[in-house]
């Protein structure tokens, strides 16, 4: 696929945000029968963060935005679209007006998209379109999810997997020639898509009219090793067709950051590509599986760890729900 590039994009700055409540693998075996290392051989994850009663998806993903801004030097009524990657809406409709409002960035358009754990990557290859075919400047693009408020906490095989938070990127357009952004491939299988749901149930109460049902979704429902076995076969794919789409070897990859769903996921797939595993980005012990947040958090806190330093390859992929996977090749450039 081939499209028509008529300005660069350049990652300009990211923020990102967690709740307060820390839920350890300890509280969480006296939910549950598991144990603190149980949870953490098989996954790599110690705690995860969790809002509280009345803190909304909104208050994290405006906290990173606006984190983001600063470090941009870029004001709310600079941006020209706003992309929320989430699942976990406060709102069927779309949560991207709320964050718009509370923002104050009035002038943006503002969407939600939903995909699950791709969501980042989905909506980040988003917003480089607009910015390539010339349409915008400056794009903000968050990730957030709060997966806590739609698990089932009885359920050992999912309660002990994901965490909430929020990660921002503010892309901006930039000249042809100092484009950052490489490559991406994004892929759906639809055959799959319910090795891993919420998907919406009708709760029988009664309506005025016996032609429409009113329903309300389920809790999380996964089959946990047929997404392990997807990840692991399909995103080291996925990288290297990216990465020979612009003729980059292996060995100039500086940074793998993978959607931080299980660290031996993240394990399998360096180790498919050969990439040593001091090129992997984690922060999976600290905050689990975050979702649509996973991969903007990590990558802000690295960047804030002057980990990634200027001129830096990024390899960057997402898989999930649906089941979708994708992957995008960036420089870092501050
Ligand atoms: N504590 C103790 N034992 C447990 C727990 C637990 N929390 N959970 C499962 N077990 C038991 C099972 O009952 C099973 O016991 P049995 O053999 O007696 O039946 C045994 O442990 C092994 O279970 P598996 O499900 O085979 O365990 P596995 O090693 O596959 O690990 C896990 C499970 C961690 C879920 C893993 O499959 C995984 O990470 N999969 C990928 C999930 C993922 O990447 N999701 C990303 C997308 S998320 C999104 O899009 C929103």
């Amino acid at each position: 696929m081939r499209s028509l590039i008529t300005q660069g994009v350049k990652l300009l700055a990211t923020g990102s945000a967690v709740p307060d409540l820390c839920i350890t693998n300890q509280i969480i075996s006296n939910i549950v029968d598991t144990s603190d290392e149980w949870i953490f051989d098989r996954t790599g994850i110690r705690e995860r963060r969790i809002v509280s009663k009345g803190q909304s998806i909104i208050d994290l993903a405006v906290k990173a935005a606006n984190k983001a801004l600063i470090k941009a030097h870029l004001e709310p009524l600079d941006l020209d679209l706003i992309i929320l990657a989430t699942s976990t809406p406060n709102d069927l409709f779309g949560s991207a007006s709320q964050l718009q409002l509370r923002l104050g960035a009035l002038q943006a358009a503002a969407f939600d998209i939903t995909a699950a754990c791709s969501g980042f990557i989905i909506a980040s290859v988003t917003a480089a379109q607009f910015i390539q075919n010339g349409t915008y400047s400056n794009v903000l693009v968050v990730g957030a999810d709060v997966l806590s408020q739609w698990t089932n906490w009885s359920d050992r095989r999912t309660c002990i997997l994901f965490g909430d938070g929020a990660g921002a990127a503010i892309f901006q357009a930039t000249s042809v020639v100092n484009n950052n952004f490489l490559a991406f491939q994004l892929n759906t299988d639809g055959k799959q898509y319910n090795q891993l749901n919420i998907s919406y149930k009708n709760t029988q109460q009664k309506q005025k009219v016996d032609f429409s049902d009113i329903g309300s979704f389920d809790s999380i429902s996964m089959n946990g090793r047929e997404v392990y076995k997807f990840a692991v076969s399909k995103i080291p794919q996925s990288i290297q067709f990216c990465l020979d789409s612009v003729h980059i070897s292996i060995e100039k990859v500086d940074w793998l950051l993978l959607h931080q769903a299980n660290i031996r996921i993240l394990n399998a797939v360096a180790k498919r590509l050969m990439i040593p595993y001091a090129k992997v980005i984690s922060n999976l012990s600290k905050y689990g599986n975050t979702s649509a947040a996973s991969i903007p958090l990590a990558l802000d806190e690295a960047i804030e760890e002057a980990k990634v330093s200027c001129g830096d390859l990024i390899v960057m992929s997402g898989f999930g729900a649906g089941l979708t996977w994708g992957t995008l090749i960036l420089k870092w450039q501050d």
